[in-house]
């Protein structure tokens, strides 16, 4: 099959990128490298089809749609914290860049776009776990802004069959370690240097961590099942953890005894997010497959063999 993934040269695109690859269909990515790297895409270079520019610029998104049958639209700023910076240039690129990639996808007669939407939407709403009907309440710019996402996505009418996946804390090899890393690759990176785990405020929040070869997972069988057109879908595990046993966690996959540094309670993150999947097993067939202590220590070993790739 002939796909577009934008943002393919960051953390999920870039594994996504490598797994359609490998079942021979033929892969294009549009990102602007903003935070992506090229050197996500070595592993299968020869294979894809890499096209630099803006999902903001009609004219480049226009060129990236161009014969492509499925669309998994994933560029987009990809940071609570940024968004509460940016607010702006989160909201023009993942709510605009949305609609420029929908507009280009229409007119190109792409069959179905796959939209990476966010746990983040659910923001405030007390419901636990999430489940997709409830009222989303988002707390952040980025929440809104990949919320806008998915509003565009199902009233673009006509246009593409549009799937909604919405993901939960992702975490796995390439993940950014930069200044506005994740939870999971900030504390590999402090059990790599010696260094404490700062702990956003007590550490008994909890999240839904989820190994990325299973959204990757999600995303394929998104291409083909009918009946997933038009809907929204959480993607994650189903189950809880705290921060605090993150720490204890990455603690024995890296074999490094972390010391713990709680810092002041950060702007938009919420108490507890943990999804009902039900709907994703139900209409897809999705079915997790790693658990958190396996997928850490795959994410620690392949980190450290891609190491010196990333300088
Ligand atoms: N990582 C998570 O836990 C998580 C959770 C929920 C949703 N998501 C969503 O999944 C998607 C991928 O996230 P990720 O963790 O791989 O982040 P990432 O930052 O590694 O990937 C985003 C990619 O988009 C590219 N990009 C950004 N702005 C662009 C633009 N204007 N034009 C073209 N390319 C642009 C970046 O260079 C990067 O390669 C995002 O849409 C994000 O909102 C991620």
């Amino acid at each position: 099959m002939r796909v577009l993934v934008t943002g393919g040269a960051g953390f999920i695109g870039s594994n996504l990128v490598e797994r359609l690859a490998a079942c021979d269909h033929s892969v294009r990515v549009l990102d602007n490298f903003s935070t992506g790297v090229r050197s996500n895409l070595a592993p299968c270079h020869d294979d894809v089809d890499v096209l630099e520019g803006d999902v903001r610029d009609p004219d480049v998104v226009a060129r990236a749609v161009e014969g492509r049958e499925v669309v998994f639209h994933l560029a987009a700023v990809n940071s609570v914290q940024r968004s509460f910076e940016a607010p702006g240039a989160t909201l023009e690129t993942n709510a605009r860049g949305t609609l420029e990639v929908l507009r280009a996808a229409r007119r190109a007669g792409v069959r179905r776009l796959v939209y990476a939407s966010s746990s983040s939407v659910y923001g405030a709403n007390p419901g636990s776990p999430r489940r997709e009907g409830s009222e989303p309440q988002p707390l952040s710019p980025y929440g809104c802004s990949k919320l806008a996402g998915e509003r565009i996505c199902e009233s673009m009418e006509p246009g593409p069959e549009t799937v909604v996946l919405r993901y939960f804390n992702v975490y796995g090899p390439r993940q950014d370690g930069g200044s506005y890393a994740a939870v999971v690759p900030r504390f590999l990176a402090a059990a790599r240097a010696g260094n404490e785990a700062v702990v956003f405020g007590t550490g008994r929040q909890s999240r839904d961590f989820t190994f990325v070869s299973d959204v990757v997972q999600a995303n394929l069988l998104a291409i083909d099942v009918p009946q997933a057109a038009g809907q929204r879908l959480n993607i994650a595990t189903g189950s809880a953890t705290t921060i605090n046993e993150l720490v204890e966690v990455v603690g024995r996959a890296t074999g490094v005894d972390l010391d713990v540094r709680h810092g002041e309670p950060r702007a938009g993150d919420v108490a507890h997010s943990v999804a009902d999947i039900t709907a994703a097993r139900r209409v897809l067939g999705y079915a997790p497959t790693t658990e958190l202590a396996d997928g850490i220590r795959q994410t620690a070993l392949l980190d450290a063999e891609l190491a010196p790739a990333h300088g």
